[in-house]
């Protein structure tokens, strides 16, 4: 009963038909079409029970992203994946280490594993290497952090993530949580240090850029040794033949990813210097949603209160650590437009 229950983003609101949903970091494209018709595919074979190596969602991943097949779990989300890790190895009487403004979902799996989360200081929003470096001790089994971050949308300045994998003790994981790695040009989620290190462990998601949240599909990366550990503990059949078959289909289509990421990136742009000119402050996004902060807790309710009175959805991020602050979740041109008249007439209203 210690466990704080997870939060998710709102997705209605009383008499409103037309909600635009900004709250839970959703690819505004949904999913690519050749999921979809993959979806209508599998639905044939429900009678079945799928699959139970993932072995052709693992090679299309392996495809795609240039990494060893053998070396990547498929989880029910990669929130599944981080269980696994905080399951397999951290229990009773160990420490699972994550940061000031980090996921809410690392001290809750920290807790589910038995084993004590320990929150360290970010240095102004952004992860602290040397923070977390100084909080380790005999005790830390993993160092969990999202890069880039949410809710913040930081990133770690080049270098200083290997600084922290080549930093930790052989004895600690260090999980990378790339569930927003396709928003960053040029990062490769962290690939090449699970490449060298074999401490080091990566999770992906199908439910950002691929549009997939709903049918709950991510991965891990690590090195064998580890994958094996975590394959033991997974279900057989963790994953149905739909997601499998969507999911493979998604990672086929290589024009999805950068199509998506150029558009979040054009309406990020956008929507950064339109609450940046009504006032709002913000660190620079890599990610697709942005933490904009506002005078104080009072402003951000009543920006809340205001969009949601234009049919709009944001999130509140008091938990984790921003009274001030509200997380807008990049949408297409059409949505950001709406999103900024609405702050507009907020703005304009108060003036
Ligand atoms: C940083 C981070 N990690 C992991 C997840 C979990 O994603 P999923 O379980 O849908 O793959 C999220 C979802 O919002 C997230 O923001």
């Amino acid at each position: 009963m210690n466990i704080a229950l997870y939060e998710g983003g709102k997705s209605s609101i009383a008499g409103h038909s037309d909600v635009l949903k900004l709250s839970s970091n959703e690819n505004p494209l949904g999913p690519p079409p050749a999921a979809m018709t993959a979806i209508g595919r599998a639905s044939g074979t429900v009678h079945r029970y799928p699959s139970t190596d993932h072995a052709e969602l693992r090679a299309a991943i392996g495809q795609t992203y240039g990494l060893a097949a053998e070396q990547i779990i498929c989880g029910v989300g990669s929130d599944e994946v981080l269980q696994f890790v905080c399951q397999a190895f951290a229990g009773e009487g160990d420490e699972i280490i994550y940061t000031e403004h980090g996921f809410s979902m690392y001290p809750i799996l920290a807790h589910m594993a038995g084993a004590t989360p320990v929150q360290v200081a970010e240095s102004e929003r952004v992860v602290s290497v040397d923070q977390i470096l100084a909080a380790v001790s005999e005790r830390t089994r993993i160092v969990m952090l999202a890069n880039p971050a949410n809710p913040t949308g930081t990133m770690l300045p080049d270098g200083e993530l290997e600084r922290l994998a080549r930093g930790l003790p052989a004895t600690v994981i260090l999980v990378i949580d790339g569930a927003y790695a396709e928003y960053a040009e040029g990062y490769d989620g962290g690939a090449s240090l699970v490449a060298e290190l074999p401490n080091v462990l990566m999770t992906r998601t199908f439910s950002k850029v691929y549009g997939l949240g709903g049918l709950r599909i991510g991965w891990g990366y690590g090195a064998r040794e580890v994958i094996e550990v975590l394959t033991r503990i997974r279900q057989p059949f963790n994953l149905s033949t739909v997601q499998l078959q969507a999911a493979q289909a998604a990672v086929e289509d290589r024009d999805w990813v950068p199509a998506c990421t150029a558009l979040n990136a054009e309406q990020r742009a956008r929507l950064t210097a339109a609450l940046r000119q009504l006032g709002a402050a913000c660190d620079e996004s890599h990610a697709n949603f942005v933490l904009a902060r506002f005078a104080d807790e009072a402003e951000a309710g009543a920006v809340d209160l205001a969009l949601q009175a234009e049919g709009i959805l944001v999130r509140r991020v008091t938990g984790y650590g921003f009274p001030e602050g509200l997380r807008m979740t990049v949408g297409d041109a059409q949505q950001t437009g709406r999103l900024i008249a609405a702050l507009t007439k907020w703005r304009e209203g108060r003036a």
